[in-house]
């Protein structure tokens, strides 16, 4: 049971102290709040490997851009908190901006190569964001394992790589992506989506599976296949196609022609709800 919301690193790293020298193994999930089933599947992951999990609820103002939904983000810290903890979170850390960037603040962690396309050139600053505050989170709680959803595919190798290049001593955990029953990844944003827009939503998933069969029949087609992709998804009423794209997958290399292993990925405005979505090809 969580006894109180965490808000200092002090505290949090008194705790995280303890129960190290307890020997326990702790578990991080990062959020930033707005928690559905899928952050509740990254908490039981980190229970079933670990003694203890920590989840942190920030909403990272670094990783929205000017024209994002940073004001809109929804925030509801009890409810939050109570969700999180009912799944088996021991600690859940809720710093203040203050505590992540206190004044003077002067650092970026920046990722090349794995951020140059997808959703880097749409979203610019983004995984700088999202880099730095994960490095601050893995060094603030200095946790064995922390579980990321591969709904953010990118996002999850960009975390990899951090760890990797900064010698982060943590083992990063990607989580597989929890739909709703008619195929839509689960996600904040999706509450943002009117009645006819989420009637629309599962068209994405359904069309990013039909890429990955059509390009195993026809592996030289992948770029005529996204084309089409694209077009169709503007056909059933999505506004802004921002990709449809076959990467591979631990370089994200746009790949031509399909070779295994590769997955689709998307990204794509249902009204104003920025989607996205992957899936592997096999
Ligand atoms: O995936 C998210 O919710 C965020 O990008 C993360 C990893 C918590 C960093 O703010």
């Amino acid at each position: 049971m969580t006894d109180s919301i965490i808000r200092s690193v002090a505290d949090l790293r008194e705790i995280v102290a303890g129960w190290r020298q307890e020997g326990k193994r702790v578990g991080l999930v990062p959020t930033m709040g707005a928690i559905h089933a899928g952050h509740l599947s990254l908490v039981s992951i980190a229970a079933k490997n670990c003694d203890k999990v920590i989840a942190s609820v920030f909403v990272n103002p670094t990783q929205f851009g000017k024209n994002e939904d940073l004001d809109a983000y929804p925030v509801d810290e009890a409810k939050d908190v109570r969700n999180l903890t009912d799944a088996g979170t021991d600690l859940v850390f809720c710093p203040g901006k203050e505590e992540i960037y206190p004044n003077g603040f002067s650092t970026v962690i920046s990722v090349s190569g794995l951020t140059a396309g997808l959703c880097g050139p749409f979203r610019p600053g983004h995984f700088d964001g999202v880099a730095t505050v994960v490095s601050k989170l893995l060094l603030q709680c200095l946790p064995d394992i922390a579980v990321f959803g591969e709904k953010d595919y990118q996002q999850l190798l960009v975390i990899r790589q951090l760890v990797s290049d900064l010698n982060i001593p943590v083992e990063i955990v990607g989580a597989p992506i929890i739909r709703e029953d008619d195929g839509l990844a689960m996600s904040s944003r999706n509450r943002y989506l009117s009645p006819d827009e989420r009637r629309v939503a599962p068209e994405f998933n359904r069309v990013l599976t039909d890429v990955a069969a059509l390009i195993k029949a026809k592996p030289d087609e992948c770029q005529n296949i996204c084309r089409n992709a694209r077009e169709e998804l503007l056909e059933l009423g999505f506004a802004s196609v921002d990709y449809v794209s076959v990467c591979d997958i631990e370089t994200l290399e746009l790949l031509k022609t399909y070779r295994h292993p590769a997955r689709v990925f998307g990204a794509a405005y249902l009204g104003a709800s920025r989607l996205i979505d992957n899936l592997p090809v096999d």
